[in-house]
């Protein structure tokens, strides 16, 4: 039997693996949305907008294994208490909005994978095409690429709120929200 990860009632931060995946995750974001907004500037067919795709969908991908792995490590620890302690309410909402970010972690790179298969293509990840998950199906691509269309733009207002509340937390309430977030040593 594995023993968990030492319980963190008393920690004043996330561990640094968490710290870690969650800044990683937070850029690998940045790179999949700005790939896919720029790659509208380049016509059909340039290879300039081809490799922002690529990169757009072998980035998703990334973002997919990353979670896997962060929410292992997640069921494993207990977050560290905000001093001093917010609100039900805020705690109520924040939770809420990590539940929405971990659920579009897992559901936009699997419908971005689901959408490509069923428009016929596999979904590459950098050099490699990854296994089918569904046969070819032009009646369900249309649907699965506007649910992926409608949760990523829906996701630019998430990310912005959770990233507002944060700096919100910490330049206003002045507690240790952001603070447990950041790696050692820029701490205050
Ligand atoms: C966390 C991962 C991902 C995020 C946040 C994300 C987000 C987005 C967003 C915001 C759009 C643009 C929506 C619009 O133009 O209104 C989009 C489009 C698209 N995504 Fe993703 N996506 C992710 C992963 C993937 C993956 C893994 C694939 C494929 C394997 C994929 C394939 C596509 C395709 C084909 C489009 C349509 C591009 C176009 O024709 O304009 N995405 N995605
Ligand atoms: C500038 C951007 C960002 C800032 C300032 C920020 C800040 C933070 C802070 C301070 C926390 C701890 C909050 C708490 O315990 O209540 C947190 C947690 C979290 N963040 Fe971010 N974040 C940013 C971007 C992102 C992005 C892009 C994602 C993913 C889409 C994300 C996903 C999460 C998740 C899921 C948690 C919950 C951690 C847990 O307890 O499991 N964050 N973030």
């Amino acid at each position: 039997m594995t023993a968990a990860i030492e319980p963190s009632t008393e920690a004043t931060a996330y561990p640094p693996a968490l710290v870690a995946l969650h800044w990683i995750t937070a850029l690998a974001f940045v790179a999949v949305f700005a790939a896919v907004e720029f790659h509208e500037y380049f016509p059909k067919g340039d290879p300039t907008r081809d490799l922002l795709m690529l990169a757009h969908k072998s980035l998703g991908i990334t973002i997919l294994l990353l979670v896997i792995v962060r929410l292992f490590v997640r069921s494993r620890v207990t977050a560290p208490r905000i001093i001093p302690l917010p609100p039900a309410w805020q705690t109520g909402i924040a939770h809420l909005t990590h539940t929405l970010l971990y659920a579009a972690m897992l559901a936009l790179p699997l419908l971005g994978w689901l959408m490509s298969n069923a428009a016929g293509r596999p979904a590459p990840f950098f050099g490699l095409e990854l296994p089918y998950l569904i046969g070819e199906n032009k009646d369900l691509a249309r649907p699965l690429k506007e649910m992926h269309e409608l949760i990523g733009n829906v996701l630019y207002y998430v990310i912005g709120l959770h990233a507002i509340a944060a700096l919100v937390h910490h330049h206003v309430f002045k507690d240790n929200t952001l603070s447990r977030m950041l790696p050692v040593g820029t701490r205050k």
